[in-house]
């Protein structure tokens, strides 16, 4: 009989793990029209947390997600609301009445929702780019933040930083748990964002190639071949998004280059363009958002394929840090120090 190797995951307590009741501190992040129900469900049943991504969804598009993770899961999982786009308060109440208790929020003011949430007894995070804006949200209430740094798919800050300086800056800044997020899609990176000082991690682009994932061959495939340069973020200066290089974004690009009056951008973006990649694969049309991590992925894994994976990679990244450190043993001049004192 052929053994199977099972290779055993390690055990974890974060501030984040704590706060969300969950077995890893790793955190699928809002998708609009791809994180939907057997993404979230995966994620969470796996140990981590799922988050459904509400958008411009109707709110009964958005209730068949939230019933749908519901059957497929009894663990944790969040919805998310950009707070600029569609009818917020309602999914809101919608998702409170199935119980939903982890609110992620994003774009646009923590004061809006966050009153109500904590007045329903659920929990609040706001996805921010900087320690200015987390500082804001923490002052109205907020239980975490997520920290968005400049490498993340989809809209970003055009002025944002790197994930290498964010994250400190922000996790000296604040008190609350922090999830950093933004070009990790490997234990490697998990590892060197706990060790700059996050509590927990959150990846969009690395759970769009599972086979849990709703997204198109034609996404998987652009994802795949992605090499250096080919997620850039196009509308800088109109609404700033990281996206792979399609005939849309190439188009842009070039009205930009051309240094084209910001109309014409304007006029060009939005138009359900996200949707039409994510459910309909249009090449020509759609918008196929994803961080500058694409270039690292390379599979399409399962998710419960993926946890494993990114758990063994972290052990090895901390390991072989660790591994750098010199054994303590005697020096010279410890040697010299010790006859000095007379041998003692
Ligand atoms: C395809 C795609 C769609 C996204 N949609 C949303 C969204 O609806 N709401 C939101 O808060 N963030 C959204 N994000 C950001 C993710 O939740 C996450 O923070 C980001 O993907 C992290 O960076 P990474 O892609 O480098 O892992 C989206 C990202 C991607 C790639």
């Amino acid at each position: 009989m052929s053994v199977v190797h099972v290779p055993s995951r390690p055990t974890f307590e974060t501030p984040i793990t704590r706060l969300f009741g969950i077995d890893y501190p790793i955190i699928q992040g809002a998708m609009a029209w791809l994180s939907e129900g057997e993404l979230v469900a995966a994620v969470s049943n796996e140990g981590g947390l799922g988050v459904l991504g509400a958008s411009i969804m109707s709110v009964d598009e958005f209730e068949v997600q939230v019933v749908r993770a519901k059957q497929l899961t009894d663990r944790p999982f969040a919805v998310n609301f950009p707070l600029v786009l569609g009818e917020y308060s309602a999914h809101l109440e919608m998702a409170l009445s199935h119980g939903v208790k982890i609110i992620f929020m994003s774009a646009g003011s923590p004061k809006v929702l966050t009153p109500r949430i904590k007045e329903a007894g659920a929990l609040c995070v706001h996805v921010v780019p900087n320690l200015k804006l987390a500082q804001s949200a923490i002052k109205h209430g907020v239980d975490a933040i997520v920290l968005e740094s400049v490498e993340a798919g989809g809209h970003v800050s055009i002025d944002g930083a790197s994930a290498i300086t964010n994250i400190p800056h922000v996790a000296r800044g604040i008190e609350v748990p922090l999830i950093a997020a933004g070009g990790i899609v490997d234990g490697y990176g998990m590892a060197a964002a706990m060790c700059l000082g996050a509590d927990g991690i959150q990846m969009g682009t690395r759970f769009l190639a599972t086979k849990e994932s709703n997204a198109p061959a034609i996404y998987q495939k652009l994802l795949l071949e992605a090499g250096e340069g080919d997620v850039p973020v196009f509308s800088k200066k109109y609404h700033p998004s990281r996206a792979l290089r399609s005939p849309f974004v190439e188009q842009v690009l070039a009205l930009e280059a051309a240094d084209r009056p910001v109309e014409e951008v304007r006029t060009l973006v939005g138009r359900g363009r996200a949707k039409k990649a994510a459910h309909e694969g249009n090449l020509q049309e759609g918008v196929f958002y994803a961080g500058t991590g694409a270039a690292l992925v390379k599979d399409v894994l399962s998710v419960k394929e993926l946890f494993d994976q990114l758990l063994a990679e972290y052990q090895e990244a901390t390991g072989r840090a660790g591994g750098f450190l010199k054994a303590a043993r005697p020096t010279e001049s410890d040697a010299e120090t010790t006859r000095a004192r007379g041998g003692k």
